[in-house]
């Protein structure tokens, strides 16, 4: 079906406003034996059978390993201010301590400078969790020496490209790492455990704060935070019941990330719940963990519904939905900016990950392949328009990112589902821009035009 293209919103951003797109590193690199890079743990995870849903695994990816000048052109055609990257740890330190791989090092470099010379501004995320293998084997982030492993891993990467980034992400998204890596073990690396989850959310908030002090004390001048996955979660019905339980997984998947972060504590309802599994803490852990951050950087992709007997599903709520199942909620990303300005003093906010797996197919046109990805396009835009409507209600934003420059590893999902505004053809590794693509890039053109419409009357002000 060939709909329409989507209309731009259109809210009025602020001329610094930083409009991205995103990527990680595990998800599109691909070369996982090249130039002495080491085992990550989804390396391992995904040669477990059944742990990817099409048995698949991240050793070739996008190869955007081999085809980084081509990938780089894609963002620059785009129009786009700034690209989210992540950083392969095992690449660049392939045992996860002791030496460093220079030709790992030498890659992130072309990266940035690639950027650079492109005239985008590189957004740098450290942990996009690919852990080395070799720290999973000593107890991974279960282990508080990760915690210090990860520090010199962040110092050694930011000596090397700190002075040429915009901003530097420590980690994306504990709270799956913790829950769906420790608990549910439906991510890397697979374990089952409440209360090692816990464990793994505290290690990874308080290497956080830790590198932050280190990165500080080193010189870094580049603004620092982290990125953390949220949604409004909600009660399926008005019972108490589902009340209290949207209340506590309101508590574990926001709160529990939120408060240590701008409070220094951990929120006291969920830390009784949690009994016996709660994470061992040593003095000074909560005054590290709340390092004052210049950044904050949220995902959105839906909303969250809980019943207490946890028989609410999304196919049921009448919402549309993605080809991952998740609800199309465009004014939940409203309703969570809102709340996160109303409950927690923030810095500059972001939304660093947006957008939606749809089944694309591929057209070969007249005017040669095409993908019209109407939906996934509608989506971005009506996204947009919420960052636009929770700037009106008074919330300040700093930027806003499309997940992802390409179709991609989409985790324990596979190739299976694609996010990209880019279509990728596995087989050959083709890049075909989707419409989804081309109407971002109209909308950047804008923002442009825009801005130097601004600058043009403000001069003229100013001559008058
Ligand atoms: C986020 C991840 C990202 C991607 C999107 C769809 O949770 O950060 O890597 O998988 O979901």
């Amino acid at each position: 079906m060939n709909s329409p293209l989507p209309i731009f919103p259109s809210h009025r951003f602020p001329e610094d406003f930083v409009w991205g797109v995103a990527t990680s590193a595990f998800q599109i690199e691909g070369a996982a034996a090249a130039d002495g890079r080491g085992e990550s743990i989804w390396d391992r995870f995904c040669r477990q059978p059944g742990a990817i849903a099409d048995g698949s695994n991240g050793d070739i990816a996008c190869d955007h390993y081999h085809r980084l000048d081509a990938d780089l052109d894609l963002i620059a055609g785009l129009q786009v201010d700034a690209y989210r990257f992540s950083v392969s740890w095992p690449r660049v330190q392939p045992d996860g301590q002791g030496a460093f791989n220079e030709a790992g090092l030498a890659f992130y470099e072309r990266l940035v400078d690639g950027l650079l010379a492109r005239g985008i501004r590189p957004y740098l995320t450290l942990n996009h969790w690919d852990l080395p293998q070799a720290l999973q084997d000593q107890g991974g982030w279960a282990s508080r020496d990760t915690v210090h492993r990860f520090v010199a891993y962040a110092r050694q990467v930011v000596a090397r490209l700190g002075d040429r980034v915009a901003t530097i992400t420590t980690h994306n998204e504990p709270w799956v790492m913790a829950v769906l890596g420790h608990e549910a073990g439906i991510f890397a690396p697979g374990i089952r455990h409440r209360g090692t989850a816990m464990q793994v959310a505290h290690h990874l908030l308080l290497s956080h704060g830790l590198a932050l002090q280190a990165l500080r004390a080193d010189g870094c001048r580049a603004p620092l935070g982290i990125v953390l996955n949220l949604s409004p979660i909600g009660p399926a019905t008005d019972s108490p019941e589902d009340r209290a339980a949207a209340r506590l997984e309101d508590g574990r998947s926001v709160r529990w990330y939120m408060d240590p972060l701008f409070l220094g504590r951990y929120p006291d309802d969920v830390w009784q719940h949690l009994g016996g599994d709660v994470p061992q803490v040593h003095d000074g852990d909560m005054a590290a963990i709340a390092t004052p951050m210049d950044f904050l950087g949220v995902n959105y992709y839906t909303r969250g519904v809980v019943s207490a007997s946890g028989a609410w599903r999304a196919e049921d709520s009448g919402k549309p939905l993605t080809d991952m199942g998740w609800e199309i909620v465009p004014e939940g990303l409203t309703e969570l900016l809102l709340r996160l300005h109303r409950d927690w003093r923030l810095p500059a906010l972001y939304v660093k990950e947006n957008g939606a797996a749809f089944r694309d197919t591929l057209e070969h046109t007249a005017d040669g392949p095409r993908v019209h990805d109407g939906q996934r396009t509608a989506y971005i835009a009506s996204h947009i328009a919420a960052v636009g409507d929770a700037m009106a209600q008074g919330v300040p934003m700093a930027g806003y990112m499309v997940w992802s420059l390409l179709d991609n590893f989409e985790w324990a999902s596979g190739y299976a589902k694609r996010f990209g505004i880019v279509h990728v053809d596995y087989a050959s590794g083709t890049r075909t821009p989707k419409d989804s693509y081309l109407w971002y890039r109209d909308f950047m053109q804008l923002q442009r035009a825009r801005r130097t419409a601004r600058a043009l009357a403000a001069e003229a002000l100013t001559a008058n």
